[in-house]
């Protein structure tokens, strides 16, 4: 029998006609790479139940996927995905140890909530599956299913960075969680400098034998440690952002621009962000640049996240206020240079965005990959594309070399970089962006996927585990 995929992550997206997917690089990249395999997807409904409630479990039958999500319980919600995950992980491991607020209950939440997926999971779980775990929320979830007498191949990928030991050392107890990612058979990192942090990490491990680059060994078992860059599908974005053209939003966006340049921004309301480093620059920039005064609009899109975690409500406040004092500045009655949204687009609306606008401002402190980044690549027009200014901070840096690299910390030079990107020739743009788009058609999503599996499927001397992974992933054969 061939294997079945079964992907475990902490955000499930079930599918519901006419509701718009939610907003992150998780959610896409999963249900990118679980497009047209049969599989099994496993995770949170995104439910909290209500106090003296048993929290609901639900399996929902959708083509040739299986959805299996749980709800969590209030307690459940505040110590595992507020207060753990995302104020201690999310934080430490975007290198702000300053922002974690570590306590022993949310830590005791978080390894709980595990718990009880595994025990969740188990009995769906035959021999010859392959299990694929997701991101920061479900570090020991291995550790669990093997517990549970489970030895399949277990592959875990890491979507957000991974800083240096010693910054994961500031962890209380980080064994039981980023050490417990040697119970993986393979981990996955977004990029080169993720993977050798990680594989530095391993090596300091009691009980740690490094066997090579990557390669280790704990209490006889094999770990492989590999930067697998995560993807887009490329083709699909930009099809999706050719037919933008015909929509009522993007007709609307273009003739409110009346002739002026587009700048647009796409991030999640997160500090890891750089959002208000970037409304800084913009501010600097028409400062600096008067000319450019009433010729420019910048649209940033914000879709509020993770409400329930105080730094993230604070945030709201200082964005708005700051757009406020940029506009109140410098704007005029006919001219508002910040357009500040709040709310998520779908993919096709949000490739019209994409392809409207001049400049791709993308300037994350921090961030494993940035989808965003190569979307807005996608979504180009090649005979007029726009220009990406992207963070040196963020993972697509290391492969989206046509773009401005700027550093969001240095306002005066996102001043020029933002300058340099509306004034750059239509040759020197078509060249940056074909670069940049030939790298996305070869390395899209779909690849990804393939890479990852055929290296869990080599971790494993079964016979046959591999051939048959490859013939059921390798969606181009
Ligand atoms: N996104 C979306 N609608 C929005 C804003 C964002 O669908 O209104 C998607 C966006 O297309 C991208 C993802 O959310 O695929 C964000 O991924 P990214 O890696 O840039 O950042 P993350 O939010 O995962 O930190
Ligand atoms: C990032 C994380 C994902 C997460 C997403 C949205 O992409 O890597 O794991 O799902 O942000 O955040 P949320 O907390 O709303 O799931």
């Amino acid at each position: 029998m061939a294997p079945r995929l079964i992907l475990v992550s902490n955000r499930v997206n079930v599918p519901v006609a006419g509701v718009p997917r939610q907003a992150g690089g998780l959610t896409v990249a999963v249900n990118a790479a679980l497009k047209q395999r049969e599989g099994v997807w496993f995770g949170w409904s995104g439910k909290v139940s209500k106090e003296g409630e048993t929290p609901a479990a639900s399996v929902i039958l959708r083509r040739r996927r299986t959805y299996i999500t749980l709800d969590l319980s209030a307690n459940d919600f505040q110590e595992y995905y507020n207060g753990f995950a995302n104020r201690v992980l999310w934080p430490v491991l975007h290198y702000r140890v300053d922002l974690a607020e570590f306590t022993s209950v949310d830590l005791g939440g978080y390894l709980r909530v595990n718990g009880r997926f595994a025990d969740a999971l188990s009995p769906f779980i035959t021999p010859d599956d392959v299990i694929w775990v997701h991101d920061y929320h479900l570090l020991p979830m291995a550790k669990e299913l093997r517990a549970r007498g489970h030895n399949n191949p277990i592959g875990f990928f890491l979507h957000i960075p991974c800083p240096p030991p010693d910054i994961i050392e500031a962890l209380p107890h980080h064994d039981e969680t980023m050490g417990a990612l040697s119970h993986y058979d393979l981990v996955g990192l977004q990029t080169d400098q993720d993977a050798d942090n990680l594989s530095r990490y391993f090596a300091s491990l009691r009980g740690a034998n490094q066997r090579g680059p990557g390669s280790f060994e704990f209490d006889g078992r094999k770990v492989r440690v590999r930067a697998f860059p995560v993807a887009i599908a490329t083709a699909v974005y930009a099809r999706a952002a050719r037919n933008s053209v015909k929509s009522t939003l993007v007709e609307e966006l273009r003739n409110s621009l009346v002739g002026k340049r587009l700048i647009l921004g796409v991030d999640r309301l997160d500090y890891s962000k750089g959002i208000k480093h970037r409304i800084q620059a913009f501010g600097h920039f028409l400062e600096k640049y008067p000319e450019w005064l009433n010729r420019v609009t910048f649209l940033q899109v914000t879709p509020k996240s993770r409400t329930g975690v105080p730094e993230y409500s604070a945030m709201d406040q200082e964005v708005s206020a700051l757009v406020g004092q940029i506009n109140g500045r410098f704007g005029d009655p006919a001219w508002t240079p910040i357009r500040y949204v709040n709310r998520s687009y779908s993919r096709a609306m949000l490739a019209g965005l994409y392809r409207s606008a001049h400049v791709g401002l993308v300037t994350p402190l921090r961030d494993g990959m940035n989808l965003v980044a190569k979307e807005y690549v996608a979504a180009q027009d090649p005979d007029d594309p726009g220009v990406l200014v992207l963070s040196q901070f963020a993972g697509a840096a290391q492969e989206l070399t046509g773009a401005l690299v700027v550093n969001p910390h240095e306002t005066e030079g996102m001043a020029a970089a933002i300058k340099a990107a509306l004034e750059m020739s239509p040759e020197e743009r078509k060249e940056r962006f074909q670069r940049m788009y030939d790298h996305l058609a070869e390395n899209d999503i779909d690849r990804w996927a393939e890479r990852f599996l055929s290296a869990l499927g080599e971790t494993r001397e079964q016979p046959g585990l591999l051939s048959s992974l490859r013939q059921l992933f390798a969606v181009r054969a």
